[in-house]
């Protein structure tokens, strides 16, 4: 998008379908979970479009032939915690062997400031396309403090993704600033932030919604 050249829309008809149910205030912690899943995993395939691949050779029954695989180490899925352990499973399934990080990162209600609490990624994160996912892009600081936290460990920034469901302008611009390298993937980008840091019209506290911690 020229206003925002880091950012990649996933445009698709059913996306935008599972988005409205998505934001549906009166959408249940189980449903939601499973839209949550169920987005993540058309996107992947957006997401995944430049890993790099070599030839093999394959025998077929009938005869020899080049097949393609993906080169190199294991891509590392890192979710930033919580609403990020929403996605893992639907990037999973079509990337049954890809290597799990963590990071854990609490946004302050006052302040908005990110703090982290936890961080595990597997080693040799330099060799390894990493793609991060969490689905809000509010302010942009959560996903700025983890980016820097993985780079800091080695990351190659050209090979970071980060993918959210939502994204607010600011959040998007903010990134973009801090990690001009990395390509931020959105199923939907809002028109901005309210006076709490919430995006709108958004979905609300996507880790409460996830994990039914606000009844
Ligand atoms: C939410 C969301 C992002 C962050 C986005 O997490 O999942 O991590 O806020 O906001 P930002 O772009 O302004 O940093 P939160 O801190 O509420 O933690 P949770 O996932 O544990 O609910
Ligand atoms: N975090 C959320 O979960 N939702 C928002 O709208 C902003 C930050």
């Amino acid at each position: 998008m020229s206003e925002h050249p880091n950012l990649t829309l996933v445009d698709h008809p059913l996306v935008r379908h599972k988005l409205g149910i998505l934001r549906d205030k009166d959408t249940p912690s189980k449903l939601f979970r499973e839209l949550v899943d169920e987005i993540i995993s058309i996107m992947v395939y957006e997401l995944t479009r430049d890993l790099e691949e070599e030839e093999i050779g394959v025998e077929t029954p009938l005869e020899p032939m080049v097949g393609r695989r993906l080169k190199g180490k294991k891509p590392v899925i890192v979710p930033v915690l919580r609403a990020g352990l929403g996605m893992v499973d639907g990037v999973l399934r079509v990337m049954p062997s890809a290597r799990i990080g963590h990071i854990g990162m609490a946004r302050d209600e006052v302040s908005l400031q990110p703090g982290e609490y936890y961080f595990k990624v597997p080693r040799q994160l330099d060799e390894r396309p990493v793609l991060v996912v969490d689905p809000m892009l509010a302010t942009g600081g959560s996903a700025t403090a983890a980016i820097a936290g993985l780079e800091r460990r080695g990351a190659d920034p050209t090979r970071i993704r980060f993918a959210c469901l939502v994204a607010a302008p600011e959040g998007v611009r903010a990134l973009g600033r801090a990690h001009p390298e990395v390509r931020v993937f959105a199923a939907a980008l809002d028109r901005g932030l309210d006076e709490n840091g919430y995006i709108r019209p958004g979905l609300g506290d996507a880790g409460d919604r996830l994990f039914g911690t606000k009844d």
